[in-house]
């Protein structure tokens, strides 16, 4: 979820819807507002995402000069207005990010008290125990103090008060929070990215912090309750306000987008004169990688554990962070940890960060997103330089993702040994060659099209594919059904034979990512064992893969050659465009699927 808020000078409605849309990111189930004006405390809300919430306003504008608001995506209770944020209680709202664990009990609780929750929210608990706090005689600042002392979990909190039309409580524990200090105005939001517009002089509140804003600054304290300075930083936001520069969905400018980006990333990385990663990343004593991260970022580095074994033998070991940091990972003192986040905001990343800490010898985060949690809690930030990413399925970051993590192999590789100068240099040709290969797997764009129509019909898809095609199989498979609600499956070509070949019959599409490399023949052999069966393949491959692979296909898409074993930035280009394409036969909302967000900021 998104949390922001304005102690302004002029009326805070559009500014904070204004913020809101920067933080979509964040979930976009329900959106609402609070504000004070003349003492009294209103709030509007609205089902869906944050243009419903626009258009209330319209109707039913709201008056104040102090506010806060609040994207929603939804964790305890269904997506409805009465779920929406934020949440009252008497003279009290609240707007929340994260998780109350202990909400139960305090249900209880106030229901003794003669308070109950009239919503399924843990929110709502934090407002009605600060109105309790408050009924008992406390002030603002004191019964929201005492409220804090009582929740347990991970959460950001934003409290306005009634008849206190200069007093925010801010509150940190988990989730970030970022403090914006205008010219007698002052800014809350959970990222820096929210307040671009508004202010960039940002204070991040520390782990366990609150802080009493007020137009003339912010009164922080630590989690002992001390009061505490924190640095006032001057970020860097380059133009965050993004549009679909012609294109219908945010989704496709992403994806035609890739050849530039990675044009940008590979001038930073890989210039001509060879690498550029910072001097004191030595890989030579590393003695193991663990490589973390959710969803497509996961992906990412599935297909990177392949290249860092084969290109520099370096042991590594990749999870989704969600297990990773609560499987109890025997972690090595020579080892680093690599996280890779889009956003660099996923909770669960972002924990899977802090638990490492003090047990390897490095974290380093692979981000889009420099001013990210992710990037600022890392010993060594490397920004992805994909530029803004709207669309919730992950497209050109990935590939960004894709190509650091390559530069960081190849590193590895020459420091360890690993990779002579004439690998090192062939290398270095293929990664360099990628805008234009990236472009010519573009050019497929129609075909991918019209092939989409009959995809867009079936129930289930499978995607196969080996080695670090076998990543971008399950990428595929996530990125159809992110967006077009069909189901479907990645699978390693070797594996469908154990099992998920029972599935295969004429309606299902296969779609086979075969570049023609060392296994070539053995995926095609695979590819066979689905055709025997009436299987439907769809061969994504190129023109040698083509001339080998012979007759029996349903359909074929030829990729331009790639070297060993980059193919899958190439590869993943179809694939995105087959989930676009699809998605849009089904006429689904493809930049903004339903119950996803672009980065979960809960664990
Ligand atoms: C969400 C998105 C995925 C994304 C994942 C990780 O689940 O829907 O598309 O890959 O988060 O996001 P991150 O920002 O950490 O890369």
């Amino acid at each position: 979820c998104g949390i922001v808020g304005v102690l302004g000078h002029h009326e805070v409605a559009p500014l904070l819807v204004e913020a809101l849309k920067r933080l979509e990111y964040r979930g976009y189930d329900s959106a609402g507002i609070a504000t004070v004006n003349a003492g009294r405390l209103d709030r509007r809300r609205a089902v869906g995402k944050l243009v419903n919430l626009s258009d209330l306003l319209v109707h039913e504008p709201l008056a104040g000069k102090a506010g806060i608001g609040h994207t929603r995506w939804a964790t305890h209770g269904a997506a409805t207005c009465t779920n929406a944020h934020p949440h009252q209680a008497g003279p009290v709202a609240v707007v929340h990010n994260g998780i109350i664990e202990n909400f139960r009990e305090l249900r209880a609780e106030l229901e003794a008290a003669g308070l109950p929750p009239q919503t399924q929210t843990d929110t709502e608990t934090v407002a009605l125990l600060t109105r309790l706090h408050m009924q008992r005689g406390l002030d603002a600042r004191a019964a929201a103090q005492a409220t804090l002392a009582r929740l347990e979990g991970a959460f950001a909190l934003l409290f306005l008060f009634e008849g206190e039309d200069d007093l925010m409580i801010a509150a940190r524990r988990g989730s970030p929070l970022a403090l914006g200090h205008g010219e007698g105005e002052m800014f809350v939001g959970s990222d820096a990215i929210a307040l671009a517009p508004l202010t960039d002089r940002i204070t991040y509140l520390e782990e366990g912090d609150h802080a009493f804003v007020t137009r003339a600054g912010a009164q922080i304290f630590d989690a002992a309750g001390r009061p505490v300075t924190r640095e006032t930083l001057r970020i860097e936001l380059s133009q965050t306000q993004v549009d679909k520069a012609g294109y219908k969905h945010f989704m496709a400018k992403e994806i035609a987008q890739q050849p530039s980006v990675l044009g940008d990333a590979l001038a930073h990385y890989l210039p001509e004169d060879g690498l550029n990663l910072p001097a004191d990343l030595d890989f030579t004593g590393v003695e193991r990688l663990t490589l973390v991260a959710c969803g497509t970022a996961h992906y990412a580095c599935a297909v990177a554990k392949y290249w860092f074994e084969a290109l520099a033998g370096l042991p590594c070991e990749i999870d989704v962070a969600s297990e990773f940091r609560y499987r109890a990972p025997p972690l090595s003192e020579r080892g680093w940890a690599v996280f890779v986040s889009q956003s660099g905001e996923t909770a669960d990343t972002l924990a899977a960060l802090r638990h490492v800490k003090g047990q390897v010898a490095r974290t380093l985060a692979v981000v889009n997103v420099p001013t990210s949690s992710i990037a600022r809690e890392a010993d060594l930030a490397l920004p992805i330089l994909a530029g803004v990413e709207v669309g919730v399925a992950s497209t050109k970051a990935f590939t960004c993702q894709l190509l650091v993590l390559a530069a960081l192999a190849l590193k590895a590789g020459r420091d360890r040994g690993r990779l002579d100068d004439a690998a090192y240099a062939a290398h270095l040709e293929t990664l360099q060659a990628l805008p234009g290969l990236v472009n010519q797997a573009l050019a497929l764009a129609p075909e991918i099209e019209a092939l989409a129509a009959e995809v867009a019909r079936a129930q289930d898809v499978l995607f196969l594919g080996r080695g670090p095609l076998y990543p971008l199989a399950l990428e595929g498979a996530l990125k159809l059904k992110e967006i077009s609600y069909i189901h479907a499956e990645g699978y390693a070509s070797g594996e469908l034979k154990h099992g998920p070949i029972a599935l295969i019959d004429r309606d299902v599409p296969v779609v086979v990512l075969a570049p023609h490399d060392r296994l070539f023949d053995k995926t095609v052999s695979n590819m066979q064992e689905v055709m025997a069966r009436q299987g439907k393949v769809l061969l994504v491959s190129d023109g040698p893969g083509l001339r080998a692979a012979g007759a029996g296909t349903w359909a074929s898409l030829r990729l331009p050659e790639v070297a060993e074993p980059f193919a899958p930035i190439v590869h993943a280009i179809p694939v995105q465009l087959l989930a676009y394409y699809t998605a849009i036969a089904k006429g689904t909302d493809v930049d903004q699927p339903r119950n996803l967000a672009k980065s979960v900021t809960v664990e």
